[in-house]
């Protein structure tokens, strides 16, 4: 999704958002652009592309405030016309966001003279901002934001106010205090390091940012203050470490990230127990990866607490009236703790009376701020696109969560467990030699996960890792399935790969094997099974993994296919860590 940044103060600001925008290219983008105050003018840049693109445009520009933006494309293709900031009489916006009602108030701005330059939804921002603009942009803005359906954070600033405009509604906006200038960002990674104190805006404030000050109205156009809170972003952690690329440096690091939820939980385990006392059912939501981790969560649910549990993408969950009552708990599970479509299913539940309790990374998002309760991730900034070391914390997280809906013995009997799973996944990884595998997945038509029960939805997330960074089509599918249907698509051509962790389904799976097999298909077993390895060694590409408690298979399992994803990725020479058309997490419906 989009991410914007601005500053006004007495530092160099061509400088200081071009840092801005590189710590925003985690969120994933296909354009990006600033715009500065200088001399009463403004001067803008705005490339499709990498931000480096932008920093020979930017050597000469000497100014003290500018906005800046990563595009995220919705509406309008990638191009330099439809990146941001749009431009209108002497007035610049970047927005994050969909203005909904874009069409109606394109045609109207159209018929009143005004010219698009571009085929975004955002640019009619920058025309009703010119068009209410009487001398005073705050004014302009807040009737500018009357009109407006849909969602957005806006920055802007005009050629003859020494200042910056901004405007939230569904969409985060961070306040940053710095010393001899004010910052203002979509999150606050984009301020790691540059600033002490934020404050979070709410949605329906509008707030006029100073080099002196900060000042902010709610909705009502009333002046109020946001509670100052420490800047908790360190930028110290965003460097590679040698590594070629985040996503196996952070691959690497999912051993810390257990190990660090799992002591995160004891911080928050009785407030949880206090939380579920009395719930009689369970739904777990989520989007992407986060929603293959509560697949895992449902059924750490059920069997550990005996407690019924559903699970649903926060993106059908929110659309389908969920029966919902106050005994209901929802644990929504987010990386970024800004995902749209999740913050809005934690919302909806919330509002049908259930106990919402995040499984988060984000120590302050949109969805800490509405949970009922918070089991934290401590997984780090995770700034690859694609989530790994984030996943593997939540289902340590979610793993500890059921075990303690379940009773304090069960509790105790897993807290002992989990903890030695750490050194399992770093051994894991330590002996996980993915290349031959990789090259085969990388030249097959397509490749299918299947696995049972668990290995089901670490299947459905080996089969998303290898899409979002390879490119390469494929599924995940129960193995019990295949021949009820894609066994029409297994030829020469086609991978499968086969999750078994479960003894009690084994022979069930190694079924799935044969079937692949006896049609020509390529098949490798991911195994930590016995009966097995010992059945397919010799025979086709088998990876081992250490032996453990079925349940916490998946910490191994999952750490295994997003490996496979990882190396295929580089066989096929992608752009890993921001692979094409996806960001790091999707504020946008
Ligand atoms: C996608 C990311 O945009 O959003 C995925 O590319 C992620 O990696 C998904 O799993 C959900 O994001 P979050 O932050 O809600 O876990």
């Amino acid at each position: 999704m989009c991410g914007i940044v601005g500053y006004i103060g007495g530092g160099n600001a061509a400088e200081i958002i071009l840092g801005g925008l590189k710590r925003l290219e985690y969120r994933g983008y296909d354009s990006a652009g600033a715009a500065f105050l200088s001399d009463g003018k403004i001067q803008l840049v705005k490339k499709q592309g990498r931000v480096e693109k932008l920093a020979p445009l930017l050597k000469d520009v000497r100014s003290f405030a500018g906005i800046g933006h990563t595009r995220w494309a919705t509406h309008g293709e990638p191009s330099d016309a439809n990146a941001h900031p749009h431009l209108s009489d002497g007035i610049a916006v970047v927005h994050n966001g969909i203005i909904e009602n874009y069409a109606e108030l394109k045609a109207e701005l159209i018929s009143g003279g005004a010219k698009f330059l571009s085929d975004t939804d955002s640019e009619v921002v920058v025309h009703l901002l010119a068009k209410n603009y009487g001398g005073n942009l705050i004014e302009a803005m807040r009737k500018t934001v009357k009109a407006l359906e849909g969602s957005y954070a806006l920055m802007a600033i005009c050629e003859s106010e020494n200042k910056i405009v901004v405007a939230r509604y569904k969409s985060p906006l961070i306040v940053g205090y710095g010393d001899g200038g004010n910052f203002v960002a979509s999150d606050e990674p984009a301020l790691a390091g540059l600033c002490r104190d934020i404050s979070i805006l709410e949605d329906g404030d509008v707030a006029e940012i100073t080099a002196d000050g900060v000042n902010i109205f709610d909705k009502y156009f009333k002046p109020v203050t946001r509670a100052k809170e420490p800047n908790l972003a360190v930028s110290a952690s965003l460097g590679l470490e040698g590594c070629p690329h985040y996503m196996l440096k952070e691959l690497r690091e999912t051993p810390l990230s257990v190990e660090a939820t799992v002591r995160a939980f004891d911080g928050v385990k009785d407030n949880l127990s206090t939380v579920l006392k009395g719930v009689k059912r369970v739904i777990l939501t989520g989007c992407g990866t986060a929603y293959h981790a509560a697949l895992i969560g449902k059924r750490y649910v059920e069997c550990f607490a005996r407690i019924p549990a559903e699970c649903e993408t926060a993106g059908e969950f929110r659309y389908k009236n969920p029966v919902i009552d106050n005994s209901t708990a929802v644990f929504a599970v987010s990386q970024s703790g800004e995902t749209a479509d999740t913050v809005e299913a934690a919302r909806l539940a919330l509002s049908m009376g259930a106990k919402v309790i995040a499984v988060t990374n984000s120590h302050r998002s949109e969805l800490t701020r509405l949970a009922t309760a918070v089991v934290p991730v401590a997984a780090g900034p995770e700034i690859c696109v694609a989530a790994t070391k984030s996943y593997t914390g939540q289902l340590a997280a979610l793993y500890l969560s059921a075990a303690t809906l379940a009773g304090d013995e069960i509790y105790s009997e897993c807290a002992k467990k989990i903890k030695a799973i750490p050194a399992v996944i770093s051994e894991t990884l330590e002996n996980l030699d993915m290349r031959s595998l990789a090259h085969i997945c990388a030249s097959s038509s397509g490749v299918y996960f299947l696995g049972r029960d668990l290995d089901y939805a670490v299947a459905l997330e080996g089969s998303l890792k290898l899409k979002e960074i390879s490119y390469v089509a494929g599924e995940g599918y129960p193995s019990g399935e295949l021949k009820h249907g894609t066994l029409a698509l297994i030829d020469v051509n086609t991978t499968s790969v086969v999750l078994i962790t479960d003894k009690s389904l084994a022979s069930k799976s190694e079924n799935a094997v044969e079937q692949v097999l006896s049609r020509g298909g390529k098949v490798a077993v991911i195994t930590n099974v016995e009966e097995a390895e010992e059945r397919f060694a010799g025979k086709l590409p088998l990876i081992s993994l250490p032996a453990c408690d079925k349940f916490l298979s998946p910490l191994l399992s999952g750490v295994a296919v997003q490996m496979l994803a990882y190396k295929a990725a580089a066989v096929l020479g992608r752009e890993i860590d921001k692979p094409r058309n996806l960001a790091k997490s999707v504020t946008v419906e």
